[in-house]
């Protein structure tokens, strides 16, 4: 049968066989492509996230993504640093992971990045002062209320978005960094957005959507930076996780609730630059991938339509 395939190709012109090349290996890269989704979607175990060191430091863990990514690390084992806005919440979850995970000790630090932001960093460098911070997850993020038009932001909305995705980003960053070095070991977990990475635009969002962009390539930056310093630096990309900021409730199939959510992050860590840790999101983000632009570019003006549509007849009802 072999030979009989080998003699009929033989017998066809070059045109066919060139053909028949680019086919067989466009076939088996994509064979590869799958086998490589499978392994590191279901099969290839979580790092041991306590090498890292024994405390991980969370922004934003009151709610959330934030929240989940807490819980799944005191259930690993780590010790946390909290940075959160408001004092009672963060009582509220620091007690609630330690009434499930006994052991687990907890700092919290109170900083508003929306505020003092180098009066909050320096608290944030005197909170961990001693501490083996091994691990680093930038979630703290803000968007819009709803979707508006670039020249319908106001000032407060604008300077919000630039300081607390951007700027609190990079300082916690720097604090958290110093010690990672001397100890030649760290993990940075900074969340990204599919807003910036998988659609090609992001209409009606745009300020945010240009936050997550810089978070993307400033995390790949520093990935290639610190890769042989022992530190590993990820962006990490969902698409909708059932929060407040999504204004999503309940979650399903292709939106999973905060917690699934940092369930499947947890595994990702240590690992590519960038990733999409909830495997439903990675179809999304290979059908988005697979449409022309133009046509993701419409759908998602028109969603953020929708969407501006609503958040105006819900304000205007407020002012009635
Ligand atoms: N949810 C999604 O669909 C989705 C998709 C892609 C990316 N993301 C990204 O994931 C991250 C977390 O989002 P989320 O959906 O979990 O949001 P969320 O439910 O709104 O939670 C945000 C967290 O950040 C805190 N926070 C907000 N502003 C703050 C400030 N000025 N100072 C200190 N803390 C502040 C909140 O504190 P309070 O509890 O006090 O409000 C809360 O703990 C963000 O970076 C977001 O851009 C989310």
């Amino acid at each position: 049968m072999e030979h009989c395939l080998l003699s009929k190709l033989k017998a066809q012109p070059l045109w066919v066989l060139a053909l028949f090349s680019v086919g067989s290996f466009s076939l088996l890269r994509f064979f590869l492509a799958f086998l490589n989704w499978v392994y590191v979607n279901f099969l290839r175990p979580g790092k041991n996230l306590k090498k890292y060191g024994s405390w991980a430091l969370v922004t934003g863990p009151t709610d959330g993504i934030g929240k989940g990514f807490a819980f799944q690390l005191a259930r690993k084992g780590l010790n946390l640093v909290l940075v959160g806005r408001n004092s009672e919440k963060l009582k509220d979850v620091s007690d609630s992971i330690c009434a499930k995970y006994a052991k687990t000790q907890i700092k919290t630090v109170v900083v508003d990045f929306s505020g003092d932001l180098d009066d909050g960093v320096s608290r944030i460098r005197e909170a961990i002062e001693g501490l083996d911070v091994g691990i680093l997850i930038n979630n703290v993020g803000v968007s819009y209320p709803y979707a508006r038009y670039f020249h319908e932001l106001d000032e407060e909305l604008l300077k919000n978005l630039i300081k607390v995705n951007v700027e609190a980003t990079t300082k916690v960053t720097q604090a958290v960094l110093g010690g990672m070095l001397k100890r030649k070991k760290g993990a940075i977990v900074n969340i990204g957005s599919g807003a910036a990475i998988v659609i090609p635009s992001d209409p009606l969002y745009a300020v945010y959507a240009a936050t997550k962009a810089y978070i993307d390539q400033f995390s790949r930056c520093l990935y290639v930076e610190y890769k042989n310093s022992g530190i590993d630096v990820q962006c990490q990309v969902p698409l909708y996780v059932a929060t407040k900021m999504a204004s999503i409730r309940r979650s399903s199939f292709f939106v999973p609730s905060a917690e699934g959510y940092a369930q499947a992050a947890l595994r990702w860590i240590g690992y590519e630059p960038r990733c999409t840790p909830y495997w439903p999101h990675t179809l999304l983000w290979a059908l988005a991938n697979s449409l022309p632009e133009s046509i993701v570019d419409s759908w998602r003006l028109g969603f953020s339509l929708n969407i501006r549509k609503r958040g105006q007849l819900k304000d205007s009802s407020k002012k009635e």
